[in-house]
């Protein structure tokens, strides 16, 4: 059987480091100790004008490929989760592709899955390499969520920020992704979304960001903690044999809840949220790809993979590095 491994990691966040009091100087009426305390977010990054999704997505892709030793062209599938595209259509990937100059005919595509969007791509990628039809993907999550907040809506714009991650998903004879489950729930697509549609070429109604906090919270938790289970069975695994777990980062206390459900010990999840705030689709990579780089994640250690997000969405991925 054909298995399909992460073999490479990169990632990328746009500008310098936006603390909460830099919010505070900017005008957003709240406090670092509000924020802190709610949510463990102390700095985000935010996305400069001259910049979008598919920039950060490529500065990501770059440092992944270079991480593996690859050239762009040693690529055959490209996958970007965002919901913060640069346009309608074409898609970010497409974009990508040209970017990275391997503009070859290899397929190219966005998924929209919000913050599980990550989860869902990288399955995806796993599903195509091991029916055969393609060797080497590079899945990537990017985003740009700045530019959907209301800046005057201080429930929702402390708490996310933009940045990319990427990984190379290679065709291999050692095991990588061990299982994987993606779930939706769309009577829940009131909780969390951006309303606004397009019309005449026009965006019609709301354009920005609008949730329900404490029912995000409630619903995060509970499905957190099943779909890791689920991976973990299907494996036939348990909690004790795994070495890491790097869940969505949505917020501190959704992660230690998240943890304490399942009974895994508070040093074993990594947690980025502090200095990336919540990053929708690219949370999971950036992540990933700090803790690979900083020695924590090591090759054949077990890893869960988890999100959840608008729609509602949710899924995981167990994986051996
Ligand atoms: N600064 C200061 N005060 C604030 C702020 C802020 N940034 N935001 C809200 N408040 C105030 C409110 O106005 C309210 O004041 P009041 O009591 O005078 O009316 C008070 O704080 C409490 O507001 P709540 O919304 O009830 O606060 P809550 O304790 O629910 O915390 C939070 C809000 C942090 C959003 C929490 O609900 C949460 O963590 N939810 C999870 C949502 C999440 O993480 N979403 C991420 C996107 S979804 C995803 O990624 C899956």
């Amino acid at each position: 059987m054909i298995n399909a491994r992460i073999v490479a990691t990169g990632s990328y966040l746009p500008g310098e480091p936006v603390s909460n009091d830099d919010l505070v100087a900017r005008g957003v009426d709240t406090s670092d100790a509000w924020i802190t305390e709610r949510t463990g977010i102390r700095f985000r990054h935010l996305t400069p004008a001259s910049q979008s999704a598919s920039d950060l997505a490529l500065n990501a892709s770059l440092a992944a490929l270079e991480a593996g030793g690859l050239r762009p062209a040693d690529v055959d599938l490209v996958i970007v989760a965002t919901s913060t595209p640069d346009y309608i259509f074409p898609s970010t990937a497409a974009l990508l592709q040209a970017k990275l100059g391997i503009a070859n005919g290899s397929a190219a595509f966005d998924v929209q899955a919000v913050c599980s969007g990550f989860i869902y791509g990288l399955t995806i990628a796993e599903k195509f390499i091991r029916s055969g039809s393609h060797k080497r993907a590079l899945v990537v999550g990017a985003e740009v969520f700045s530019r959907i907040l209301d800046w005057t809506d201080r429930g929702t714009c402390v708490l996310f920020g933009d940045g990319a991650g990427a990984v190379v998903l290679e065709a291999s004879d050692t095991p990588g992704i061990l299982a994987s489950a993606l779930h939706a729930d769309g009577s829940y697509h009131g909780i969390l979304s951006v309303a606004g549609g397009i019309a005449s070429g026009q965006v019609t109604g709301d354009p920005f960001l609008r949730m329900d906090g404490q029912a995000v919270f409630k619903f995060a938790v509970k499905v957190l903690g099943e779909v890791a289970n689920e991976v973990l069975d299907a494996a036939k695994l348990q909690i004790a044999d795994l070495d890491w777990l790097i869940p969505h980062q949505a917020n501190a206390r959704i992660l230690q809840a998240t943890a304490k459900r399942l009974g895994v010990s508070p040093d074993k999840v990594i947690m980025t949220v502090d200095r990336h705030g919540n990053t929708s689709a690219a949370s999971i990579p950036l992540a990933l790809d700090l803790a690979v780089r900083d020695g924590r994640v090591q090759r054949g250690q077990r890893v869960i993979l988890e999100g959840v997000g608008g729609g509602f969405t949710w899924g995981a991925v167990l994986l051996q590095f």
